[in-house]
């Protein structure tokens, strides 16, 4: 056997990678599959964003940069911190990551220490507890039941907090719940946090402007006197101005944790891609990016509206209403028990196995997520497809037995 590092043990196979390649084989093989996978929006990057990348490469930003990135990068984005989230990051208080992913896991590397507890909600997006792990730390899954439309109380957070607990992890809007805590739920779970002198809090607000419902967003580092100091707050290009390919995020938070995750980063990938920076701060700083932004909300709040409604019409199925990010996420568990042809459904790994081979419908399975009971849709999709898609997911549920 070839002899690999324990900490790959660490981390679990995707499930959702298998149901994500199964319809992508599918697809290769000429078969008409609506996929409900996609983590990404289904927009391009703004025209003028792609035009700075053009023009910082004949600029010859092509070499090495500061390891946070370059002081107009680091500039922009405090001044979005503090314009958008009345957050008074200095500007060496903040640095740059590949992607939201790679600061978060920047961060867990440069705080945890074996056996450090994170509080976690669930459902939670797939790579936390992984990221977690690997940094040696021990996940406590607090969880968000669908009667309180998946957001934790007060009163668990509290529940879950111990003498280990090091850092509590919040995410809202949300992967994969859809959901959002409006400001006066998140300064309620803030109290809990102010309370507890030693924990710190990773604030995840990479959907931030993809709110809908006229929900109002607001800073967890800003509801409390005491969590500036003790929160860091990511966020990212991936998923507002459409550049997930682009590996652009950012981490606002005190100057210790940021200098010690420089420190990391500096031995790890040096920075961020160079021709990407100028124009990630174009896309904070020129009026078109919020505009952009405001068009794409526009277009997913539309169809968030449109796949709740549709999905609330399937018999046995319930629904919460999103608020947030671009996911429906259906329990789908009145169906445990039946059979789809040869595939008897128990869990929703095998509903999702079951819809993609005989309805050629992707959706995520929300195993990963802490929640076997329900399925993960995407609407960074067109309505035409959301319709077909959803035709079928009725079609089929009418068949199980
Ligand atoms: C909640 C959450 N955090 C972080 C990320 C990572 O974002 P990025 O693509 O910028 O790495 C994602 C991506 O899906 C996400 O859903």
């Amino acid at each position: 056997m070839f002899p690999l590092a324990d900490r790959v043990r660490l981390v679990s196979e995707s499930i959702t990678l298998a149901v994500t390649a199964k319809a992508a084989a599918m697809k290769k093989a000429g078969i008409d599959v609506v996929g409900f996978g996609a983590g990404e929006p289904d927009f391009d990057t703004p025209g003028f964003i792609k035009d700075a990348a053009k023009a910082a490469l004949d600029k010859g930003q092509t070499k090495y940069t500061p390891t946070p990135c370059y002081p107009e990068l680091r500039a922009a984005i405090a001044q979005k911190f503090n314009r958008d989230n009345g957050l008074a990051y200095k500007p060496e208080q903040i640095t740059t990551g590949a992607g939201g992913k790679h600061c978060l896991y920047m961060a867990f590397m440069a705080i945890l220490n074996p056996g450090d507890e994170v509080v976690l909600p669930s459902p939670y997006w797939v790579s936390y507890p992984e990221q977690i792990k690997l940094a040696g730390g021990v996940v406590r899954v607090v969880r968000g039941e669908e009667s309180n439309g998946f957001k934790i109380t007060p009163k668990q957070l509290a529940e879950a907090i111990t003498p280990r607990s090091k850092i509590f992890v919040i995410n809202s809007p949300s992967n994969p719940g859809g959901h959002a805590y409006n400001p006066a739920e998140l300064k309620a779970l803030a109290e809990v946090v102010a309370a507890h002198p030693n924990l710190l809090v990773f604030s995840d607000e990479i959907y931030e402007k993809l709110i809908y419902n006229g929900l109002e967003f607001a800073s967890f580092a800003g509801l409390h006197p005491d969590l500036f100091e003790r929160t860091l707050t990511f966020n990212c290009h991936s998923k507002s101005f459409a550049m997930t390919g682009w590996r652009v995020g950012y981490i606002g938070g005190p100057q210790v944790a940021i200098d010690a995750i420089n420190k990391l980063q500096s031995q790890m990938t040096s920075h961020i891609t160079s021709f990407t920076q100028i124009p990630a701060a174009l896309a904070l700083t020129d009026p078109r990016g919020a505009e952009s932004i405001a068009a794409m909300r526009d277009q997913f709040e539309w169809r968030a509206q449109h796949m709740w409604q549709r999905l609330s019409t399937l018999p046995k199925i319930t629904v919460v209403h999103p608020q947030g990010a671009f996911y429906c996420f259906p329990n789908i568990s009145a169906y445990f028990g039946t059979s789809a042809g040869a595939i008897r459904i128990t869990d929703a790994v095998s509903f999702s196995a079951a819809l993609l081979e005989q309805a050629h419908v992707a959706v995520v399975p929300g195993n990963d997520c802490g929640f076997d009971t329900h399925v993960r849709l995407s609407f960074a999709t067109s309505l035409g497809q959301i319709d077909k898609g959803i035709d079928r997911i009725a079609g089929f549920l009418k068949k199980l037995g």
